[in-house]
């Protein structure tokens, strides 16, 4: 059972404050988590709570309900923390934070790592395993400052058979873009999830990390994606702003199937808003069949949302279903519905990487952590190296 938490307003990788909570538990084991703050929510995810100021924090009803001596174990914990979220008394950031505290608790108290815990949390269903890396090269959208307006993500998918040469290939192509944009623009900035922001709109982009591709000599160990979180480029229900034009939804699905064969993308998220069904099923209808449709906000990480036939895969986001449990039961849903799995990073991000134990634990097929750049990001890369040795391990 749970004796005692502490909660407290932490920075994230924006400088903005969010939430850190710690957990102990009756055996005096502790754990502590953390939870991301994005700068582009879905409509459709849990609401996150105002945020905190820095430093210690204290909230009653959450110290009561948590600390009252019946709550055991991990589905008990997220039930109670889904009950102060509907009564108010919580954001999806403080149920997520006390979410992960509590499992890095227990799995303390056990003396087993994360992943293992996690894993058996999800029922042990299938292997664990290690996801492939998607690497955010170049950001758009409401990810950057300006217009054009485009895709939110432009990655580069590595797949060389192993991680430590997916993360050096990876870094070569990533470091290559950005040698040639500075070459024509000078310096760039580099976003919240550490991709490059260049005045160029998004079929730009995808040249420039294809030339990049290239030049470093890896085409064929990689393929390409792009996040076009197309809820921010809405300009009214069924329009589309892309670069200077705004679309209407059949000939952006046109436009994006042009691109993803042009430029042999494997990984396409949120090509349409949830509300147009219509294109997503006109887009999957012309798209190669190597490319990928996976649904972010569309599915919001909420296991009741899964519908088969939608898209081909899930991104999973903690901070989106507000709970470990909650994110566990999205991810068997969507191996229910015969989907792929991807876990996802948010765009403020602290240092806290359970999302990559979150990846091995259900077996997801693939991850994104943001471009190799800077702490928030190498904290991840740096968990998945860790967890190769486990995994990989007799
Ligand atoms: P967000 O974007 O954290 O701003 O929602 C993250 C993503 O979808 O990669
Ligand atoms: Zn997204």
């Amino acid at each position: 059972t749970i004796t005692a938490v502490r909660l407290r307003g932490i920075l994230d990788s924006r400088a903005r404050v969010t939430l850190e909570a710690e957990v102990t538990l009756a055996s005096g084991h502790t754990g502590t988590g953390s939870a991301p703050r994005a700068i582009a929510p879905g409509r459709l995810e849990r609401r996150r709570g105002p945020g905190p100021a820095l430093g210690p924090i204290t909230v009653p009803a959450v110290s009561a309900a948590l600390t009252d001596g019946t709550v055991q174990g991990q589905q008990q914990c997220d039930t109670r923390l889904v009950g102060l979220y509907e009564a108010d008394e919580a954001g999806s950031d403080l149920t997520l934070a006390l979410s992960l505290a509590h499992a890095r608790a227990e799995a303390a108290a056990r003396g087993i790592p994360l992943h293992t815990h996690l894993w058996q949390l999800y029922g042990g269903r299938t292997a664990p395993g290690l996801p492939r890396l998607m690497v955010n090269v170049f950001s758009g959208g409401i990810h950057r400052t300006g217009p054009p307006r485009g895709f939110q993500q432009v990655m580069v998918l590595p797949a060389t058979g192993g991680l430590h040469t997916d993360i050096e290939v990876a870094d070569r192509v990533f470091t290559a873009a950005h040698r040639n944009v500075e070459r024509r623009f000078g310096p760039v900035p580099l976003s919240a999830s550490s991709g490059l922001m260049v005045p160029l709109d998004s079929a730009g982009q995808l040249d420039l990390l294809q030339a990049a591709v290239a030049e470093t000599g890896h085409t064929e160990v990689c393929t390409l994606g792009v996040d076009v979180a197309a809820e921010h480029l809405l300009t009214e229900p069924g329009r589309y702003r892309f670069g200077d034009r705004v679309l209407t939804a059949p000939d952006f699905a046109d436009h994006l199937a042009d691109l993803a064969h042009r430029f042999r993308m494997s990984f396409l998220e949120d090509p349409f808003d949830a509300a147009d069904e219509a294109g997503w099923a006109r887009l999957r209808g012309a798209l190669p069949a190597t490319t990928s449709v996976v649904g972010d906000d569309l599915f919001a990480t909420d296991a009741t949302r899964i519908e088969p036939g939608r898209a081909d895969g899930i991104l999973l986001k903690l901070s989106q279903a507000g709970t470990v449990t909650a994110t566990l039961a999205a991810a068997a849903a969507a191996r229910r519905a015969g989907m792929l799995l991807s876990v996802s990073h948010r765009s403020g991000e602290t240092e806290d990487t359970a999302m990559c134990d979150l990846a091995v634990a259900v077996g997801a097929e693939l991850i994104k952590v943001g471009g190799p750049r800077r702490g928030d990001r190498l904290a991840k890369y740096n968990q998945l190296l860790r967890l190769d040795e486990s995994v990989a391990a007799p």
